[in-house]
């Protein structure tokens, strides 16, 4: 059977529903359906990049319906207030620096000190994040590799019943995904081309906009961007035991260790923990190195197992 729905009010609540227990659901947007999850439901967001079939992750956008997330959770000046009022809820992205280290959102940003919100301007999927009463974290709502979706029968054909609902909003009227706009440092870069051109950034706010590809030490595309997160200390993946003094060992499995990613083998539990237990065990000042379990190498253990190597220890 399709999760096809029709977005009515009724669908729309039965949705959000889905979204605070922890499911996923396949929202319109303006630019592009996007599939979305709980941005405080770790588990939930590790459900989206299972369903993608994702080998990394990648920070994703939280979607929200008021600013209030951003006062709570991000850095703002008067610059980014004065381009969110400007342009929200319209297709523009903006990247932020996290105001606090929530380890629930730990997932959503991949582990960085950053955080990447918008507020989409469609009538669907503004409704059902205020019916969720959460910030929904969405990606493109299609299997890593194939185009982004403009229609419910794009997500389904990508994702079939990898989604529990697919709210069906008709086309999407812009059909490209956002503008993404880095505003975590002194210039405003431009990280991805959208709806929102440079040129009308630049007249309403005066100031120049850096476009990632024109300055040659600014990396290309916002993938390559991200500073992975890694720890201060060193970190050796594949140990099952502890092999130096001081050492915290990430466990995976039933076994002794200082944090468990997951008793039960559960690589969705693994991976909603993997950033906050590398950051705790990095933080608490016991430790003067991390060892960390193996893990499986197949759905998100793929993922896993990048993010791990990227963080771990080259002498
Ligand atoms: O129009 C859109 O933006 C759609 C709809 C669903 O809202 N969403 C979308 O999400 O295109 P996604 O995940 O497919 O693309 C977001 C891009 C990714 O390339 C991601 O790496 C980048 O934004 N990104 C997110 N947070 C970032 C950050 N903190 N720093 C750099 N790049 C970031
Ligand atoms: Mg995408």
């Amino acid at each position: 059977m399709k999760n096809i729905f029709d977005a009515n009010l009724d669908n729309i609540k039965k949705a959000a529903e889905v979204i605070k227990q922890g499911g996923l659901v396949a929202m319109p947007t303006e630019t592009v359906y996007g599939l979305g999850a709980n941005v405080f439901d770790a588990k939930a967001v590790a459900s989206i990049f299972e369903a993608k079939g994702r080998p990394a992750f990648n920070p994703l956008i939280s979607h929200v319906e008021n600013i209030d997330y951003l006062y709570e959770y991000a850095k703002t000046d008067d610059r980014v207030i004065a381009l969110a009022k400007k342009y929200w809820p319209g297709p523009i992205t903006f990247v932020l620096n996290r105001k606090d280290d929530n380890p629930a959102l730990d997932l959503v940003c991949a582990g960085l000190k950053t955080i990447t919100v918008r507020m989409p301007n469609h009538k669907i999927a503004l409704e059902l994040i205020k019916q969720a009463g959460v910030p929904i974290a969405a990606p493109s709502a299609n299997a890593s590799g194939s185009i982004s979706p403009t229609t419910a029968m794009h997500v389904y054909e990508s994702l079939g019943n990898k989604v529990d609902m697919i709210l069906d909003g008709g086309q999407c009227n812009v059909g490209v995904e956002s503008t993404i706009l880095d505003l975590t440092g002194k210039n405003m870069v431009l990280l991805r081309p959208g709806g929102i051109t440079k040129e009308e950034l630049e007249e309403f706010t005066n100031e120049e906009v850096l476009v990632t590809s024109k300055s040659p030490d600014l990396p290309k595309s916002p993938g390559q961007l991200l500073s992975h997160y890694a720890p201060n200390i060193p970190l050796y993946m594949n140990q099952n035991n502890r092999n130096q003094d001081n050492q915290a060992l990430i466990g995976f499995g039933n076994m002794e260790c200082d944090y468990n990613l997951s008793k039960t083998k559960d690589l969705k539990e693994a991976a909603a923990n993997l950033f906050a237990y590398m950051k705790a065990a990095d933080k608490s000042g016991k430790f003067k190195s991390i060892a960390v379990a193996s893990i499986p190498l197949d759905g998100l253990g793929t993922a896993i197992n990048d993010r791990l190597t990227r963080a771990s220890y080259k002498k």
